[in-house]
């Protein structure tokens, strides 16, 4: 379907930890190999060398002084470097691209998370981004509390993990809110339904996405 003069898709997920959104991008690329669409997975804070080290600052749960201004520039930073390398040549070449992540969780987590006004954030969205937007966002939705447990059944928690559950009910809201505001863009999942309920989900609203590019 998308040869090299049509531009890729690119088509983000979104949602708190413990939403299970790696099994679900598995899902995705494998649902866009069987369609014979060429695809490209990523994610963010990430997706190239460079940014994988600046995610590994934002991470480190040591880095307890790093201040929300920090944060929110080396986000940007590595999402700057990640357009450069990863995004946009994919979708020049008609590759879809598949992001864990993108400047949705910047909204949520440095905007209703950290308490950075929202404008800042537009400004940088613009600056950093140009045109650049998905066209497709999957939120996952799920309570916070929830979420929580399973992230920290998963792993030793990171600096974002450690955050208060008042962190994380802040950042649901913000999603919440952004599925409403962007309701041709976004799609809210409940991600609290069991997995073959979900994928069945993913799959409708895929089925329709690729359907409205052809
Ligand atoms: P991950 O757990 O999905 O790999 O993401 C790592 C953390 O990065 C997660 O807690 C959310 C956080 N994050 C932000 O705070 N702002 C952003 O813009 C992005 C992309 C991620």
């Amino acid at each position: 379907m998308n040869d090299s003069e049509t531009r890729g898709c690119f088509i983000s997920i979104e949602g708190i930890e413990g939403v299970g959104k790696s099994t679900n991008i598995r899902f995705i690329c494998d649902f866009l190999n069987d369609l014979g669409i060429k695809n490209v997975s990523t994610r963010e804070p990430g997706g190239t060398p460079i940014s994988e080290q600046i995610r590994d600052v934002l991470l480190a749960a040591g880095n307890k002084s790093l201040c929300p201004m920090t944060e929110l520039l080396l986000i940007f930073s590595g999402r700057a470097q990640h357009i450069h390398e990863i995004i946009e040549p994919a979708l020049t070449s008609g590759s879809w691209v598949v992001c864990d992540r993108f400047t949705d969780a910047t909204y949520a987590y440095q905007g209703a998370g950290r308490g950075l006004p929202t404008d800042l954030i537009e400004g940088m969205e613009n600056l950093v981004q140009g045109l650049i937007r998905p066209d497709l966002t999957l939120i996952f939705d799920i309570q916070a509390d929830l979420g929580l447990k399973r992230a920290h059944r998963r792993s030793k928690p990171d600096r974002f993990e450690r955050e208060e559950l008042g962190f994380f009910n802040r950042v649901r809201e913000c999603y919440l809110t952004r599925a409403n505001a962007f309701p041709d863009r976004c799609k809210l999942i409940d991600a609290s339904q069991n997995i073959g309920e979900v994928q069945n989900e993913i799959k409708n609203l895929l089925e329709q996405f690729v359907a409205s590019q052809t």
